[in-house]
């Protein structure tokens, strides 16, 4: 039995959540699988009514299930920042979630936006997802002498800043830190290179911006030349701003990506866009031995909200993600080969790419291949 606990979330994050759900039960049907769900209502309806963002006993049920299915948070009836920081990105950090894993895909049938002679796109997108310009610490200050105490705690370690400013001529200053650690960068460099390595991909590319943010990002390229070195895995060093420029015109020269948190985040949106949009951008947040959760790259769309007009591929895909890391392999490889299906058929799509397809049709047709 494995037990998943689901948290629709807000906008579209139901509706998506719903397509996923019906083509877990038909692959679970035709696989034979034990899959237990269970629901949980965070998101901006419940913690209007209840106040709650999300609470310790929450967090304490959640920790008991093998794996986790999120639609979106973010509601414009809350403030921004209090959802997602304090569910999603809770959640990534409580559970130490240190991989997010966006697979970018074009899949045949869709559009992609750039030329047809784009060759294939197909990479492996791992961003870092617990530290750099995440990890929540910063402040405002005033003219004269302030000082701030900030504190960084993470589940395998604590930091504590003493954060003392003298501001001369200005009225005032916002600052955010960034932080990287040395465990932090090489257990992600570890995953990826592991990963390449297992999938005789050479070589990994690995995102910073060190000529710039010499620190931070120093680090960052050590601990890439050190498990490299260790894993016998080419790497190629490049620039942010380069890296979206090639992504755009030669998108099929790469085959992994390491990025940190924020470049990543940036970065996945752009590789979602090769893909033919959010609505097909699938992604893991990974702990190799702890509770993952698996969630669209998309958001709660509030615009669109509840008029089946989502697009449920990158929550579907998002759960076939889920069952592999589940090793659930064969069920995996259905749910995505059923995708790939109904998209290289053509009759099915959503708005999102200039169809008609509801979000509930197109589950439909996902669940119809997989029961063929
Ligand atoms: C994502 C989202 C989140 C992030 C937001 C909602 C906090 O953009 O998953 O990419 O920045 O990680
Ligand atoms: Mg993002």
């Amino acid at each position: 039995m494995q037990r998943i606990g689901v948290i629709p979330g807000d906008g579209v994050g139901p509706e998506v959540i719903a397509e996923a759900r019906k083509v877990l039960d038909a692959v679970a049907e035709k696989r034979n699988l034990a899959l237990e769900f269970e629901e949980f209502p965070l998101g901006a309806s419940h913690f209007l009514k209840t106040d709650e963002v999300l609470s310790d006993e929450t967090l304490q049920r959640l920790s008991k299930k093998d794996a986790l299915l999120l639609g979106a948070m973010g509601d414009p009836r809350v403030k921004p920042g209090i959802l997602e920081k304090g569910v999603l990105l809770r959640l990534r950090f409580h559970f130490d979630q240190y991989v997010n894993l966006r697979p970018v895909k074009l899949m045949e049938g869709v559009p992609s936006p750039l030329r047809s002679d784009a060759g294939r796109i197909d990479l492996q997108f791992i961003r870092e997802n617990t530290e750099d310009f995440y990890v929540g610490l910063g402040g405002r200050v005033k003219k004269g002498l302030s000082k701030t105490e900030l504190d960084l705690k993470r589940r395998t370690y604590e930091a504590k800043f003493d954060v003392g400013i003298e501001l001369e001529d200005e009225e005032e200053l916002a600052f955010q830190i960034g932080a990287i650690t040395r465990h932090g960068a090489r257990r992600i460099m570890e995953y990826a290179f592991q990963m390449a390595k297992s999938k005789g991909i050479e070589p990994v590319t690995c995102v910073d911006k060190a000529n710039v943010l010499t620190d931070a990002y120093g680090i960052w390229r050590e601990a890439a030349e050190e498990v490299s070195g260790r894993l016998g895995v080419k790497k190629e060093f490049q620039y942010v701003d380069a890296v979206a420029l090639h992504m755009v015109r030669t998108p099929d020269r790469f085959k992994m990506i390491v990025a940190p948190n924020l470049f990543g985040d940036i970065l996945t949106d752009l590789g979602a866009a090769l893909q033919g949009g959010l609505g097909f951008a699938p992604s893991g947040n990974i702990n190799p031995s702890g509770v993952s959760m698996f969630e669209p790259v998309h958001g709660s769309a509030p615009d669109i909200a509840g008029k089946g007009l989502a697009n449920p591929i990158g929550a579907i895909l998002s759960a076939s993600l889920m069952l592999e890391s589940l090793g659930q392999k064969p069920a995996a490889a259905d749910v995505e080969r059923a995708v790939q299906g109904v998209l290289r058929a053509g009759k099915h799509r959503t708005a999102d790419v200039g169809g008609k397809t509801s979000t509930s049709k197109m589950g439909d047709a996902v669940v119809a291949v997989i029961l063929k």
